[in-house]
């Protein structure tokens, strides 16, 4: 039997993107195609998103969603996968960020905005639209996770999944905007949405959700700790059970250097040479002299959970190794200014681009010989996993995805030919710079080096275990 999915986030690539939810949301649906699961997407209706909507259909209108008109637009994204949006101009039609506005301040109505989504999500799973039908709702972080509440207390027979992308993000709100979510008294309770006397919009999500998932093993592991459940590992230890780590993977369409237009050289993992090209553009694109020496690059979020203030404390290091820094991000202002000082004093040696640009994060993996991830905790990170299917060797802390995707260059490893990059312990100017060392050592024997390349480039970074471990998922909440 086709199972039909409702996919409810608010982000999905290649419409909007902040991050990886968005990849994650963009690619679910064809990893669960193979296992007979039809997925149906729902997004809030911003610009972006109602201009690539194909042939969009009004289905269904609300007079009044949270206090506002809105209607639900049906289409497909390029003619084949089918999207819905949820259009309401006094939400979503806005200038600006996904979630801020274009000086960073989060709007102030977020709340609401996503509230309303999540109402929509949970009228359309019960049957609101005439000839529509879900099985499972799936709801993808705090922005989506009022859905599996209002299901619940509409006592609606249809299955709900809440997937945690990141649970250091919360939608955490004021009490007084418990009324205008219009969900019955009974929610407001320590099983409910109310949350350290305010409203919690993921936390409502978690405890109404028939499963529980997030995007590693060991992340799973880890939010029941509170160094990383951020309050919400009591919630997630006692609703244990249902609880399951799901690896993310890559989509090959988007992500493939033999097919990647971004890339001015394309290659296989035999024909590895020819990265070289993509080496010398790298170094172009970001201002270094030309040489072999390795090339680290940067492709994030500048931000505390990155470990990016500690990455900063290392690149004297960094410079003095022999090694050269090519970075790609923004976010924190304080350390965007620290990068920047850093390229100042090392002309040729470091490189950055403060902002964001799609093209330029392939043609980083693409060309630099390594990727440096030193997060402070990772729910289960993509640019690791961007880097295995590049050859673009992952140095990354051991927390979260980043420990259930990478195989550590270990001297066993290394003469198994089994280590796919190099992890480190605890994320510390000390241990950050010490994987530095090691990953320079390597790269200073080729043959060792390209095994490394290698090595990642066959190792599984695909959706097919997970798209089948989801939909495994989906069945049983069916059966139950
Ligand atoms: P997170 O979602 O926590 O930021 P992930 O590793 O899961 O971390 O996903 C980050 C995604 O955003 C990847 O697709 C990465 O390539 C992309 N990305 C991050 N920063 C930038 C940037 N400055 N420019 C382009 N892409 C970026
Ligand atoms: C979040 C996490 C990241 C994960 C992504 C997709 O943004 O921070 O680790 O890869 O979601 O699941």
């Amino acid at each position: 039997m086709t199972i039909s999915v409702l996919s409810v986030a608010s982000e999905a690539y290649p419409l909007v993107k902040t991050g990886g939810l968005a990849d994650v949301v963009g690619a679910l649906p064809a990893a669960l195609a193979p296992h007979d699961v039809a997925t149906t997407t729902l997004l809030p209706g911003y610009p972006a998103v109602l201009a690539a909507l194909n042939r969009p259909r009004a289905v269904h209108r609300w007079a009044d969603l949270l206090g506002t008109p809105a209607r639900l637009l049906a289409g497909t994204l390029d003619g084949a996968q089918p999207l819905l949006a949820l259009d309401a101009p006094a939400l979503f039609a806005r200038e600006g960020g996904l979630y801020a506005d274009a000086l960073g301040r989060d709007w102030e109505d977020n709340w609401r905005r996503f509230a309303a989504l999540s109402r929509a999500a949970a009228d359309l799973a019960t049957g609101a639209v005439k000839g529509r039908r879900f099985d499972v709702l799936h709801a993808h972080d705090w922005q989506a996770a009022l859905a599996p509440a209002y299901l619940r207390y509409a006592g609606a027979p249809v299955r709900s999944v809440m997937t945690v992308h990141n649970i250091a993000f919360q939608g955490r709100c004021d009490a007084a905007i418990f009324d205008a979510l219009g969900l019955p008294p009974e929610a407001w309770a320590i099983d409910g949405v109310e949350y350290y006397g305010g409203v919690g919009l993921l936390k409502g999500g978690l405890e109404a959700a028939d499963a529980i998932t997030t995007v590693s093993p060991t992340y799973a592991q880890e939010i029941l700790e509170p160094a990383f459940g951020m309050g919400l590992e009591g919630l997630i230890a006692a609703r244990r059970a249902r609880v399951h780590g799901i690896v993310n993977g890559i989509d090959p369409a988007v992500w493939n250097p033999a097919t990647d237009r971004a890339l001015p050289a394309r290659y296989t993992d035999r024909t590895l040479a020819k990265r070289v090209v993509n080496k010398r553009a790298v170094e172009a694109a970001f201002g270094l002299e030309e040489g072999d020496a390795p090339i680290f690059c940067v492709i994030s979020r500048l931000t505390w959970q990155k470990g990016m203030d500690v990455l900063a404390e290392c690149l004297d290091a960094l410079v003095a190794m022999g090694g050269r820094l090519a970075m790609l991000g923004s976010g924190d202002a304080a350390l965007e200014h620290a990068f920047r000082l850093a390229a100042d004093r090392y002309p040729g040696r470091v490189g950055v681009r403060i902002g964001y640009d799609e093209p330029l994060s392939h043609l980083l993996q693409g060309g630099s010989d390594a990727i440096l991830i030193p997060s402070r905790f990772e729910p289960c990170g993509l640019t690791q996993l961007y880097g295995l299917a590049y050859g673009c060797v992952p140095v990354v802390a051991r927390t979260g995805g980043l420990a259930d995707t990478v195989i550590d260059a270990n001297e066993a490893a290394l003469d198994a030919g089994v280590a796919t990059g190099v992890q480190f312990d605890g994320v510390t100017r000390e241990t950050l710079t010490a994987a530095i060392a090691r990953t320079v050592a390597i790269h200073r024997t080729p043959d060792r080096w390209t095994t490394l390349q290698r090595r990642g480039m066959r190792s599984d970074f695909s959706w097919a275990k997970s798209g089948e471990r989801y939909a495994r998922l989906y069945r049983e909440l069916l059966s139950a």
